[in-house]
């Protein structure tokens, strides 16, 4: 799986490290196993991933912090509502709405952000 990589280096790694859990969980829904796990595991990753950036936004005053923010909250409740979800029902989440949302928002939103944590030389 590949995504983008954004002009301030923290971020890049935190996205590395998400990938690797969804691509575990991914594999799990593939193989019917038990997915629990690696769901919660990935909820609290992706909710880690969204405080990091936000409390940087928020530190160095990004001024679309509040678009972002926002972004970010949609998807963390979207991803609390379906915890209890069957297979069939994730793995088209995954697919249909939470990869390509993912590489669009890294994309867009992340890859200005990064930009800016770059120019302020932000301290993660
Ligand atoms: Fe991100
Ligand atoms: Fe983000």
């Amino acid at each position: 799986m590949e995504f983008a990589k954004v002009a301030y280096e923290p971020m890049n790694e935190v996205h590395d490290k998400e990938i690797k859990i969804l691509e575990k969980l991914l594999e799990k829904l593939e193989k019917n196993e038990d997915y629990t796990q690696e769901y919660k595991k990935f909820l609290e990753d992706v909710k880690n991933h969204f405080a990091f950036e936000e409390g940087l936004m928020q530190k160095y005053d990004f001024f679309a912090y509040i678009p972002h923010k926002m972004e970010h909250d949609k998807i963390i409740n979207e991803l609390e509502e379906l915890q209890n979800s069957d297979r069939q029902t994730l793995k088209k989440y995954f697919d249909e709405r939470f990869m390509p949302w993912l590489d669009n928002h890294i994309n867009t939103m992340d890859t200005v952000t990064a930009g800016f944590f770059n120019m302020v030389n932000a301290k993660a």
